[in-house]
């Protein structure tokens, strides 16, 4: 049977590194809240010259590089935003445009914070249906550029950066020892919609709008909507969460990360987090997650990884990936 294996990832933040301390002045807040509550330190930003196209081409060039491929080696762009360059085209044709592509073809997918979950669903269904031999899967936002930078209950959460990841269509076997995508399961449900969303819209408001978040409503669901997802995935996949190597969760907030793990029963060790230096970067959470820990040795080839999102929508997700 075919398998989505990953053969590279790449990741992209912006220059500019705005730590909690460069908010007081700006609104009511403090270092101390900020980290207590989140555990978010420092968050990066993108200048005027960084856009969502910009952050995910380049992360999608480090992603080929880690692979030892060449943008003539894809066949499929899946790029994850809720911050595109433009409403339209897609912005994954702007970055296969980029990446001087005239092969193939590319697509947004918008699932807010669930949306990298969703794009390697997405591209996984596409390779192992034949419609390509190897994607790009890149979640990129430039989130500040929709913040309501008076609003101190939002402003201080969110970060700009990429990641991508490059799959490639593989023999496997069909069992959990495979290699790549092992099985994801995903989930949405519109009835929260107004506890998280952007006040505006080309359809509605004809503005692109503000992020809008009953922060302590979204808390209230996130543990249960994670952990439901992660146990219908290993579940399916028929291992136990004491099997994972890595539990690489959606970056929003450490202490929702920490009860979903210890719900879960996943050991604290196994845990990668990076909220405290990106912030919730939405789609780009997750791949920035996943290249951190590759970069610095923790997840090697043949390691299962567990990846889980959820936010606006609401929408929520997670994958199994043997690396
Ligand atoms: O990625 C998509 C999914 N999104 C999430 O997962 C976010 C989920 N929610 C959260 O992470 C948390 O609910 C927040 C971090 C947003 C808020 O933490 P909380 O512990 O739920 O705090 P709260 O909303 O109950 O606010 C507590 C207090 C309030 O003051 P009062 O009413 O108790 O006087 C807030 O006004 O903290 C106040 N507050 C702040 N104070 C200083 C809210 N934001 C700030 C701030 N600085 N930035």
């Amino acid at each position: 049977m075919i398998r989505s294996v990953v053969r590279g990832v790449g990741a992209e933040t912006p220059r500019r590194i705005m730590r909690n301390e460069d908010f007081v002045g700006l609104v009511d807040t403090s270092d101390e809240w900020i980290t207590q509550r989140t555990g978010i330190r420092q968050r990066h930003i993108a200048s005027d010259d960084e856009t969502t196209a910009s952050l995910g081409e380049a992360a999608a060039r480090k992603a080929l590089a880690a692979a030892g491929l060449t943008p003539a080696d894809i066949d499929l762009i899946v790029l994850a935003t809720s911050t595109p360059n433009n409403t339209f085209p897609a912005t994954a044709v702007e970055i296969q445009k980029h990446l001087g592509m005239e092969h193939g073809f590319a697509f947004d997918v918008q699932a807010v914070c669930t949306g990298f979950v969703y794009a390697l669903t997405t591209a996984d269904l596409y390779l192992r249906g034949g419609k390509a031999k190897r994607a790009l899967v890149i979640g990129s936002e430039t989130f500040s550029r929709i913040l309501d930078w008076t609003d101190r209950t939002t402003c201080v959460l969110f970060g700009d950066g990429a990641g991508a990841v490059v799959l490639e269509a593989q023999e496997g076997e069909g069992g959990v020892a495979d290699r790549g995508i092992l099985t994801s399961s995903l989930r949405s449900d519109g009835s929260h919609k107004e506890k998280l969303f952007v006040d505006g819209g080309p359809s509605t408001s004809g503005t692109v709008g503000k992020l809008r978040m009953e922060g302590k409503e979204v808390f209230k669901h996130a543990v249960a909507m994670i952990t439901d997802v992660v146990e219908a995935a290993l579940g399916d996949a028929g291992v136990t969460a004491e099997g994972i190597d890595w539990f690489v969760p959606h970056q929003a907030n450490k202490r929702i990360i920490d009860a979903s793990a210890r719900k879960l029963g996943i050991a604290e060790e196994k845990v990668v987090i990076t909220v405290d230096r990106h912030g919730n970067t939405s789609a780009a959470s997750v791949p920035l997650a996943l290249a951190t820990a590759v970069a610095d040795g923790r997840i090697k080839q043949g390691d299962l990884v567990l990846l889980e999102a959820m936010g606006g929508g609401f929408t929520w997700g997670a994958a199994l990936v043997r690396w």
